[in-house]
């Protein structure tokens, strides 16, 4: 009896006769042989089935196998070095599960919306298997970074009372009686977390009800918030650059043959290494009206002004200390200019925008509580989050890591619906 294996192990069986559960991705046949193309998952590999050396019954079975049809496949593997994976499969024997009969999405050109509505097929296409594999490293490397450097995992909150980053885009939702919100950030929670276990991190998906139809934005994400207590807003940089740097050489280590199957130009990955340029709102405004743009001291960036910046550094970049009125509730002023804050947001080379949001937080109650009053937020619905400030206030500092635009930024995809598996856009819930 052969023994089952799956196609990424197949260099430990070279010389022997396994059995692998697979799908036929594509066929090619001379007539005398038909290269079979199988899939499992795994990876990749081809099975030659010669018509001279197979009962008549396996070849009849090779002959009938569609794109996408399931099967046993029994046979030999050898090592081949004209073979992109290095190895090749003799057939010996085909046990059909099922022949699948106009299988959708086919080798040729398909629409976008087409494909989106096949979502739950396409993921099985070599690029979206890449994809999915990149992002599953990225993971991996984030926990490691963060564990490896005693950081705890604590997971926030999904249904929340009220907003982290402002109720303009928040998801509604009935909690029995109550009102609730889906999360759009851990990080008030993080902040509580923070003050318990000192340095934590959360991975969490997170919700934004945002009208935006643009290839950055995702209606559900999923964010890497670490928070740190005793950590002020330089140190705060010096953990993102840490962390983004390991992230991208961790993939560009562990995925070579997936970053070559989506084209991506890995030397522009290379130069990822800390430290990070840094360049101050108000510099990055200058830079902005020189460069012909339309845009005063006080306003948001949007994609062009970040692209623009961006495009000036072969890695990421920090923008430093935007106006206080732009910016989220908790930022802390910075002490010698009470306009600005101690935040800075990191832009991804290559136009794909703003990969993290983050900053010093406020830690003086009284300021704390001016700052609800001009935001117009309930102090009964943040009393919580007061007495964080309240008992044992420390100076601390966090930030957040949009894993779907880091995903695209790493494998150098068009759009942030290719990230992940099930993408929610805006209006659309299927599949
Ligand atoms: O800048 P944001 O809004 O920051 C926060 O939510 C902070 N509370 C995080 C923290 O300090 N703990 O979001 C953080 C990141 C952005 O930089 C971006 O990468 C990503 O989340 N992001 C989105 N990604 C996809 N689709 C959207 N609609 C996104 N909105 C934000
Ligand atoms: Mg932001």
């Amino acid at each position: 009896m052969a023994t089952t294996c799956v196609i990424r192990e197949v260099s430990r069986h070279v010389g022997e006769e396994v059995r692998i559960g697979c799908w036929l991705h594509n066929k090619r046949s001379s007539g005398k042989i038909q290269f079979l193309q199988l899939r499992d998952g795994s990876g990749y590999i081809q099975g030659v089935a010669v018509r001279s050396d197979l009962p008549e019954e396996v070849w009849e079975a090779a002959k009938s196998l569609t794109q996408e049809s399931s099967l046993y496949v029994t046979g030999t593997i050898r090592a081949e070095e004209r073979s992109k994976s290095g190895y090749e499969m003799t057939v010996t024997g085909i046990e059909i599960i099922q022949i699948t009969e106009d299988y959708p999405i086919t080798p040729k050109e398909h629409g976008v919306d087409f494909l989106m509505d096949h979502r739950h097929l396409w993921i099985r296409a070599p690029k979206q298997r890449a994809i999915l594999t990149v992002r599953a490293e990225i993971i991996r490397a984030v926990q490691q970074f963060f564990d490896e450097r005693g950081f705890a995992l604590v997971d926030p909150p999904i249904l929340t009372p009220s907003s982290c980053e402002g109720t303009t885009n928040l998801f509604h939702t009935k909690y029995f009686e109550e009102d609730a919100f889906l999360t759009q950030s851990g990080q008030l929670y993080m902040e509580a977390a923070a003050m318990a276990l000192g340095k934590v991190y959360s991975f969490g998906p997170t919700f934004r009800a945002e009208k935006s139809k643009t290839r950055r934005h995702l209606i559900e994400f999923w964010m890497i918030e670490p928070e740190m207590a005793f950590v002020d807003h330089e140190e705060n940089l010096r953990v993102q650059e840490q962390f983004v740097s390991y992230v991208v050489q961790t993939v560009l280590k562990n995925c070579r043959a997936e970053l070559e199957t989506l084209g991506r130009d890995v030397s522009k990955l290379e130069k990822v290494v800390a430290p990070f340029p840094r360049i101050t709102y108000d510099d990055a405004i200058k830079f902005l009206q020189e460069q012909g743009f339309d845009i005063p001291w006080g306003e948001d960036f949007g994609a062009p002004h970040e692209t623009a910046i961006a495009e000036k550094y072969e890695t990421p970049v920090f923008i430093t200390h935007y106006p206080t009125t732009i910016k989220a509730f908790y930022m802390k002023p910075d002490p010698n200019r009470p306009d600005v804050v101690l935040c800075a947001d990191m832009i991804a080379p290559e136009g794909y925008g703003e990969i993290i949001g983050g900053s010093q937080r406020i830690d003086d109650p009284a300021l704390m509580e001016e700052r609800f009053r001009e935001h117009e937020l309930s102090t009964e619905a943040y009393q919580w989050y007061m007495d964080l400030r309240k008992y044992g206030t420390v100076p601390h500092s966090g930030f957040g890591l949009g894993l779907e635009r880091t995903v695209a930024w790493i494998c150098g995809l068009d759009h942030v619906r290719e990230t992940i598996a099930f993408p929610r856009t805006l209006y659309r819930l299927y599949p």
